[in-house]
């Protein structure tokens, strides 16, 4: 992991999967709550233990978001949610969550994270994709190191429309390995993201060039742990119907999905001007540098 976190070589895809890392108790684990808001941490915490570890490897230290469910603690619950089943979020299900680096609106973002399938028996593809694979930087990506793009809030906010907003560059970091902050919903097919004729025309061509290395076939098992860092590797997940899966032809009933998510950063002192007062672990920043405005 401590190779990994310092890694941003040329050959280096940007995630790691633990097939098998640990064994879940279905039995003790129970049914999976209607929703995120009803998981119970008392059973989850053993799990979010064997994350933090694993970012604590890399050296990097776990840390909360208010721009995600205001915060809501070091661990995250993902659910699919009938109510929010259509929608770009950790709680869809409907649609193809496209690929995206986690939080891409802000300047802040994780630099790592990690997901615990404590079930998939919907059998469920993650994708991943990253920068590395499309080898050396083409014409086109030297476009992206333009500080042009639009990164609108993402679809957990109610008021995602105020665009235009801030921008920023997609890629960033070294000219020759960059560095990705990309999200294909929301930078290209949201209507209201506000790119310009020029931005949106780089997005797309690099989207159709991006498109066609997505990675697909890893099906999650319960047990399995990814770790990705976010600044080199995008992920999502295809569609599925949330506590159903395909059987010899046939939709058979099953537990809904169930996965766990950690984010951290690898140095609170950078990021102090958007942390909270009293806790440099917890994240404040709204929207590409500017901070919630909770008065
Ligand atoms: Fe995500």
């Amino acid at each position: 992991m401590s190779q990994f976190g310092s890694d941003f070589s040329a050959n280096q895809y940007g995630a790691i999967v633990f097939q098998g890392l640990l064994e879940v108790d279905q039995d003790d684990l129970g049914p999976t709550p209607p929703n995120w808001q009803g998981a119970d941490y008392d059973k989850l915490n053993k799990y979010g233990f064997i994350c933090s570890l694993l970012h604590g490897a890399v050296p990097s230290k776990p840390v909360q978001y208010y721009a995600q469910r205001k915060g809501g603690g070091l661990l995250h619950a993902v659910i699919p949610d009938e109510k929010m089943a259509a929608t770009q979020t950790g709680s869809g299900s409907k649609t193809d969550l496209y690929v995206h680096t986690e939080d891409a609106f802000l300047l802040n973002q994780a630099d790592f994270l990690s997901f615990l399938y404590l079930r998939n028996e919907e059998r469920v593809p993650s994708t991943l994709y990253s920068i590395r694979s499309h080898g050396a930087v083409n014409e086109n990506m030297e476009k992206l190191f333009d500080p042009i793009y639009q990164c609108p809030k993402d679809a957990n906010y109610e008021d995602n429309q105020m665009n235009p907003g801030p921008t920023a560059s997609v890629l960033y970091g070294n000219r020759q390995l960059p560095f990705i902050r990309f999200d294909a919903a929301e930078q290209i097919f949201n209507e209201n993201a506000g790119q310009t004729p020029e931005a949106l025309y780089n997005l797309t061509e690099f989207w159709n060039e991006a498109k066609e290395l997505i990675n697909s076939e890893y099906v999650p098992n319960s047990g399995d742990v990814i770790f990705v860092n976010n600044h080199l590797c995008a992920h999502g997940r295809s569609a599925f119907v949330a506590g159903q899966r395909e059987e010899n032809g046939k939709m058979v009933k099953c537990e809904r999905r169930q996965m766990l998510r950690m984010m951290s950063k690898t140095s609170l002192i950078h990021m102090r001007s958007v942390t909270q007062t009293d806790n440099p672990y917890f994240v404040m920043e709204e929207h590409l540098g500017n901070i919630f405005d909770l008065d």
